[in-house]
């Protein structure tokens, strides 16, 4: 660790801003119907954690102080705001939002900056997030979140979808305002990312390169299809950050691998606390994981110890009794042990790529919220 290395409350760095996040992603989603307001809504009327707005504001505050491109000073940042139009009588919404706060980069006193674009890119990567959580309730059939009844458990499966994919425009049509192709792209490319790692969890094969479908080793797929689900979201985001504040690409670059090795061990770490903390504390149900007749790294780890796992690997847990046995086969090897080892090396990545950038207050909190995941509870 860097002897500059201070204890940092993020809150005191970036919470005005984070205040600020669940109003205005509430005003990015006034549409015609208020019944669809309030089930875009949802999600947001609980305390989530707000992880990927937290990451792309002090990955803008610490990149801003990095090697930079000659920034383009003209920036549309009215773009941002321009009222959303929908329906025959042109009703807008979107129209009251603060301009000071809006039109104003604010600026720490060691001269980090968030510019308002950053700010933007933080309320989209909860958009996407949110976005997806509301399809994947309803591919898990999972009737809690945030300790909230889901939004398929209130308005039901179709609502939720739709729900879902209102969220995900107003998301694209935000980030089009940003008007930066770059980051449009890194968006993009997460998105498609969320349903490649959806899909290989539904079935155990990739798409190669060929378009043919390629076979990789049990851990291989499972390691990749946390990329996708997981990191690449946080990767994309905390690259695009990076990019709208007009870094270098190598700087660029950092903020991305910070971002992938973050996102494995948060979902490591996911994995991991579906095994050993209850559905009260995580605010979902616990043991998911089993029940829906998925291998995560616990299990794939036990089974290195356990050969006899095998069977019921492949039969994803389909026979009575199978669940049981897995889960005390997980508890008796090392496997909880491993998954925690190998969340530990990616954070360890992350934290070899923060110190690739200038020492900063909010590189100081970036470590620290790396550190403290690998002792998260919920
Ligand atoms: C949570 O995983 C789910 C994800 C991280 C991604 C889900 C992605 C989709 C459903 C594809 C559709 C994507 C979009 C953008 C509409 P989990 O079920 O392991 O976690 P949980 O315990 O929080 O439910
Ligand atoms: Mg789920
Ligand atoms: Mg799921």
């Amino acid at each position: 660790k860097d002897s500059d290395d201070r204890i940092i409350d993020p809150a005191k760095l970036v919470g005005d801003d984070l205040k600020e996040i669940k109003a205005n992603i509430s005003k990015l989603l006034g549409s015609g119907h208020p019944f669809l307001n309030t089930v875009a809504r949802h999600y947001f009327s609980g305390e989530g954690k707000h992880v990927r707005p937290l990451l792309v504001l002090l990955i803008a505050q610490a990149t801003s102080i990095a090697d930079k491109k000659s920034l383009a000073s003209n920036i549309d940042y009215k773009s941002i705001d321009t009222p959303i139009s929908h329906g025959l009588k042109n009703i807008t919404t979107n129209d009251v939002f603060d301009r000071k706060l809006h039109y104003t980069p604010s600026v720490t006193d060691q001269g980090c900056i968030i510019l308002p674009t950053q700010r933007r890119l933080a309320e989209i990567s909860e958009m996407i997030h949110t976005a997806s959580l509301l399809h994947d309730d309803v591919i898990d059939a999972s009737m809690t979140r945030r300790n909230l009844p889901s939004a398929n458990a209130s308005f039901g499966n179709k609502m939720a979808v739709l729900g879902g994919d209102f969220l995900l425009a107003r998301a694209s049509l935000a980030l089009a305002r940003l008007r930066n192709a770059e980051c449009i792209e890194l968006m993009a490319t997460c998105i498609a990312n969320l349903v490649e790692g959806e899909f290989m969890q539904l079935r155990n094969t990739k798409e190669g390169e060929s378009g043919k479908v390629k076979k990789l080793s049990t851990f291989d797929h499972y390691m990749e299809k946390t990329y996708m689900k997981t990191g690449s979201l946080i990767a994309q985001s905390c690259k695009a950050s990076a990019v709208l504040g007009g870094s270098t690409k190598e700087v660029a670059n950092i903020a991305y691998d910070f971002g992938k090795n973050l996102g494995l061990a948060f979902q490591l770490v996911d994995d991991m606390l579906d095994f050993t903390v209850t559905a009260a504390e995580l605010g979902k149900p616990a043991g998911a994981d089993l029940k829906l007749g998925l291998a995560t790294a616990p299990v794939l780890f036990a089974w290195e110890e356990y050969p006899e796992l095998e069977p019921l690997i492949k039969r994803k847990f389909s026979v009575k009794g199978d669940e049981e046995k897995a889960r005390d086969l997980v508890y008796q090897s090392d496997g909880l042990k491993k998954t925690l080892d190998l969340a530990q090396i990616h954070c360890k990545l992350a934290t070899d790529a923060l110190y690739k950038l200038p020492a900063s207050d909010a590189r100081s909190a970036l470590v620290q919220i790396t550190e403290k995941l690998l002792t998260r509870r919920s």
